[in-house]
């Protein structure tokens, strides 16, 4: 099976709308490069203007097989990192007053039950999975999805360090330093995945320890992975083939690709050029940002990208589907990350973020009818269709919603602080509270990967209109109706009682007009933008709702070794299936322990997380 990355796993409806649309050498290292990067605060860890390296073939042992690869197309002049100073940029996390005992007590109880929580899932990984990629969380047994490269080591390392557990820390470091990527279990290896699961995991891993052999993993795994840009054209082979490249066979980018998979490369690769004063990996992700910014305003939906492109011919623009979730949306995610890492060195991030966000707040960000007149948006997918009279593209939004898509709350938020833009943080919110209102609102208490609900009467249910929405019991009833096929009908007589059938068999709680996939298989999205309002804006009323989600998760998921993914949240006691993936641990369960934590640990002023959830230094003067 391929490796698919969980925001890229395809809806069936997306995937056929999809194949319709498809019809259709340099080692030239800098020295003294750190030098220039300047001191970081006296915080909770190591600067990385001085990494603490004892061992040197850490940083220059150029006899790593992957480094001797032959290299095909060189690049011709490679681009460094600016040497400038590193800006002084607003202030993300909010100031937290001193919180009182009682609370204090609460907060680390909670705390301690998340640790409990991980340190099970860890014990049982240790005992029945150690090196593989995944434990089988009611088997007991082990699979290897991801490379065979112990990826649930990898994605768990820095959610050790963070949780103070130093003795497992070592112990896996330990292990982690032995992994060769010389071999692979997989014949066709997923770059990006790839990046964010392994060379992330590392880098976060060195970040917050120093430790210098996961520097030089991270190098290694960084040597894997340059080696998939040896195109003519430097466009990296997205899905590639590991033993061709092994080999030192000629290789060319596909003629498609996901957006998310090609785009969001650039939050490791600058983070391990700066680490290791290599621009290689900085150079060739920066080629894939100019292909992006130059072709931004030109698609159908300016301002965005469609989730599939031509990394072949590097054309980014003929697809007709835009969405900030599944397939798309760290391309996104890691536009205000790049300018937060980068200490505001590299603005062209932020001119893309705001020209992007611009268009998603305008057409695909809608509000929803719901029972209680919540406030709430949800951001959706939106298509282009060329009107044949003026031939200019309209663009209209699928009313479904995301788990996947809970992650653009804490963008908004990140990059409304960032740039000082309130409006974004009004944005982030009422994402989030619709992630909420979606947690609550199913009985069990989780939010299903994809859900439909009826818009707010036109014109109020664009993001920009304040009007009130009022809750039209049968307007819903006979949206139930179209959405289960019965649209002829949907306006006959005993329309209600033939919805209410409806909404009985499929458990439609009141709002939902249709839940397509009803799993909930551990992600993190909805936590993670919790934990990003909270800290951008101090709210306590997010500790009480994200120990509301995580009492939910854990009540049902837990299993004899571990936790397991739900096949089906929408009754009582939601079936389990065996699936544990490697972000349980490397990221839902290390954003609701950061949620119980001082707020200082792993400041949003001082790191980035990675769309992996592994955080990274921030430049910062
Ligand atoms: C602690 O602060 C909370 C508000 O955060 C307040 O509701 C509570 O009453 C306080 N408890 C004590 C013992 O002061
Ligand atoms: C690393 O690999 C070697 C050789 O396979 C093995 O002897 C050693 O125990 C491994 N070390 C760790 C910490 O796993």
């Amino acid at each position: 099976m391929l490796p698919l990355r969980r925001r890229i796993v395809l809806p069936l409806a997306m995937l056929l709308s999809l194949f319709v649309l498809l019809l259709l050498k340099s080692d030239n290292t800098t020295p003294g490069f750190w030098k220039q990067l300047g001191k970081q605060d006296a915080g909770s860890s190591r600067p990385y203007s001085k990494p603490v390296i004892t061992d040197p073939t850490v940083l220059n042992d150029d006899s790593y097989f992957w480094r001797k690869r032959p290299t095909r197309h060189p690049v011709a002049s490679l681009r460094s990192f600016p040497t400038g100073k590193p800006l002084a940029l607003p202030k993300v996390q909010a100031s937290f007053p001193k919180e009182n005992a009682s609370d204090k007590q609460l907060r680390l109880q909670r705390q301690k039950a998340v640790e409990t929580a991980f340190m099970r899932c860890w014990t049982s990984y240790s005992k029945h999975a150690w090196l593989q990629d995944e434990l089988t969380p009611l088997s007991g047994g082990a699979r290897n999805p991801f490379g065979g490269w112990a990826a649930t080591l990898v994605d768990s390392l820095d959610t050790l360090h963070i949780m103070g557990l130093h003795g497992e820390f070592e112990r896996a470091a330990a292990a982690a330093a032995n992994i060769s990527f010389e071999t692979s279990s997989l014949e066709q290896v997923n770059v990006f995945e790839t990046t964010i699961r392994y060379l992330g995991g590392f880098l976060a891993a060195y970040d917050l320890s120093g430790d210098p052999r996961l520097l030089k993993k991270a190098r290694e795994a960084g040597d894997m992975l340059y080696a998939a840009f040896d195109t003519p054209n430097r466009m990296p082979v997205t899905r590639w083939d590991f033993g061709k490249a092994a080999a030192g066979g000629p290789q060319e980018a596909a003629d498609w690709a996901l957006v998310a998979e090609i785009g969001s490369l650039c939050v490791e690769f600058t983070r391990l050029s700066l680490a290791t004063g290599d621009a290689r990996w900085f150079d060739a992700s920066e080629r894939i940002t100019d292909a992006l910014r130059a072709q931004q305003g030109r698609t159908q939906l300016p301002g965005l990208w469609p989730i599939s492109v031509n990394p072949r011919d590097g054309v980014f623009t003929a697809d007709n589907t835009f969405s900030l979730g599944a397939m798309a949306d760290s391309v996104f995610e890691y536009l205000p990350k790049m300018a937060a890492l980068a200490g505001g060195l590299l603005p062209h991030y932020r001119a893309m973020y705001e020209d992007a966000m611009a268009t998603a707040i305008r057409h695909n960000f809608w509000r929803p009818m719901v029972p209680d007149e919540a406030d709430i948006l949800i951001s959706s997918s939106v298509h282009t269709a060329r009107d044949g009279a003026t031939g200019a593209f309209t663009p209209s939004v699928e009313r479904v919603g995301q788990h996947l898509v809970c992650f653009a709350g804490g963008m908004l938020a990140l990059g409304g602080r960032l740039f000082r833009k309130p409006e974004h943080m009004e944005y982030a919110k009422k994402l989030v509270d619709g992630c909420v209102w979606t947690y609550r609102a199913v009985p069990s208490g989780m939010m299903p990967e994809t859900f439909a609900m009826a818009p707010c009467p036109p014109p109020s249910s664009s993001a920009t209109d304040d009007r009130a929405c009022p809750w039209d019991e049968a307007a819903w009833k006979r949206a139930v109706l179209r959405e289960a096929g019965a649209g002829e009908d949907a306006d006959a007589d005993d329309f209600a009682s033939r919805a209410d059938a409806v909404i009985r068999e499929r458990r439609l709680p009141r709002g939902f007009t249709a839940i397509p996939d009803a799993r909930y298989i551990l992600r993190p999205e909805a936590i993670e933008s919790v934990f990003v309002l909270y800290r951008t804006t101090g709210d306590r009323a997010l500790l009480d709702t994200a120990w509301d989600m995580f009492s939910a998760i854990q009540r049902h998921t837990e299993t004899a070794y571990a936790n397991a993914a739900l096949a089906d949240v929408t009754g009582a006691t939601p079936p389990q299936t065996d699936s544990m993936e490697s972000f349980w641990m490397g990221e839902t369960l290390k954003y609701f322990y950061l949620m119980f934590s001082e707020p200082n640990l792993v400041s949003l002023d001082e790191w980035v997380f990675n769309t992996e959830a592994h955080p990274l230094r921030r430049l910062v003067p």
